[in-house]
């Protein structure tokens, strides 16, 4: 059943390139110049009515809705907040009539996330599940849905759940972005071939897999580690930071790189391990001198950064290459090390990768 892989998790972790090709599967027009979303049941005159929408989620849906703001707030110029569903339900929140609530779970079944769901619904409001479970509640109870095609996930630990959210949340931009008017037909042509490209360039970045695997028996005897970035590697460093957490129980703490000097900076000491995400060319050289300054304080830098960028092995321990795809887009390649990391460092560990201790799959509990 776990198809020669040790663990679910790793054969989950394999399946991505299929997850995010059935995901995208029938979205995209043949010749990548348009994305069908039909199923969101919104037609063109109610999209661009959208004023705002609420992200709600928790987790790593809540994280993979963190990347879905950038993405829709750059190709569609819709705002956006990304809302923890535990907090938002009790929190009053404001929306006028054409704020458009987005719930993002995997399972369909999370309580918190149903009843941020359930509550907007009774405000009126027009509510869209992204969920990986057809006849799950979120899916009956929601106005409409995107349906995530990642197949059953067995290890508790989320992987290609997340990576298919992905694959939907940049389809929504992209077709808000249309209808908006807000990207010309080059540019989306530019981006729905990029996405198209996602498989393979998912299926390119796990050939780092043997890499990692040699580099977490180094990590995994570590107490304390950061992950950092900016911009959407920001959002991508919390998903790191929470697998690792999850599964080989070493803390870690994600943070934006400019931030780190505001306080974080004096846990930096020598040998702690330090991720570094630099998959943004605009923030490319300000990353950078965040890594320079983690390093000067003895940190043992991990970077992940797009191929050709061989000026990065100076600055740091070890780095990851992976196949440089649009940056908007650059989370569904980055998120893959940081799934093989926690993966090794929670074996290196001897941990129950599948069942790590006091979690479970489903939420049910508020
Ligand atoms: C982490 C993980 C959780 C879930 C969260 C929400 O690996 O799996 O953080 O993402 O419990 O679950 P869903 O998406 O089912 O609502």
């Amino acid at each position: 059943e776990r198809g020669g892989y040790p663990h679910f998790m790793l054969k989950e972790i394999h399946e991505q390139p299929k997850a995010v090709r059935d995901t995208l599967r029938g979205r995209v027009s043949d010749d990548l110049n348009r994305v069908t979303l039909s199923e969101i049941g919104l037609d063109e005159e109610q999209i661009r009515n959208i004023d705002r929408i609420h992200i709600v989620a928790c987790g790593t849906s809540w994280h993979a809705g963190l990347v879905g703001k950038v993405a829709i707030e750059q190709f569609a110029r819709i705002p956006v907040d990304v809302e923890i569903a535990s907090e938002y339900r009790y929190a009053d929140p404001i929306a006028t009539e054409n704020t458009l609530i987005i719930a993002i779970t995997q399972s369909g079944e999370t309580a918190d996330t149903l009843a941020a769901m359930r509550e907007m619904k009774k405000r009126g409001l027009r509510v869209l599940a992204i969920t990986n479970v057809v006849g799950s509640s979120a899916a009956r109870e929601a106005d409409s849905v995107i349906v995530t095609w990642a197949g059953p996930e067995i290890a508790v630990a989320s992987t290609k759940a997340y990576t298919t959210q992905l694959a939907a949340l940049y389809l929504l931009a992209v077709h808000f972005g249309q209808v908006r008017g807000q990207i010309d037909e080059a540019t989306a042509h530019e981006m729905i071939e990029a996405l198209d490209n996602l498989p393979q360039v998912v299926e390119a970045v796990l050939d780092t897999a043997p890499q990692i695997e040699s580099f977490a028996q180094r990590y995994a005897h570590a107490h304390d580690t950061f992950f950092i970035g900016r911009g959407i590697d920001y959002a991508v460093s919390l998903e790191g930071a929470l697998k690792l957490k999850e599964i080989s129980y070493i803390h870690a703490e994600a943070y934006a790189a400019g931030e780190l000097k505001h306080g974080t900076l004096a846990l930096i000491t020598d040998g702690v391990p330090v991720v570094a995400i630099a998959m943004q060319p605009d923030l490319y050289e300000k990353t950078v001198s965040n890594i320079v300054e983690v390093k000067a304080r003895g940190a043992f830098v991990l970077a992940l950064t797009w191929v050709g960028n061989e000026d990065l092995e100076k600055a740091v321990d070890e780095v990851i290459y992976l196949p440089k795809t649009l940056p908007a887009l650059a989370p569904m390649a980055a998120v893959i090390p940081l799934q093989l990391l926690a993966y090794y460092a929670a074996v290196a560990r001897g941990n129950d990768v599948d069942k790590p201790r006091n979690l479970a799959k489903s939420v049910t509990v508020e």
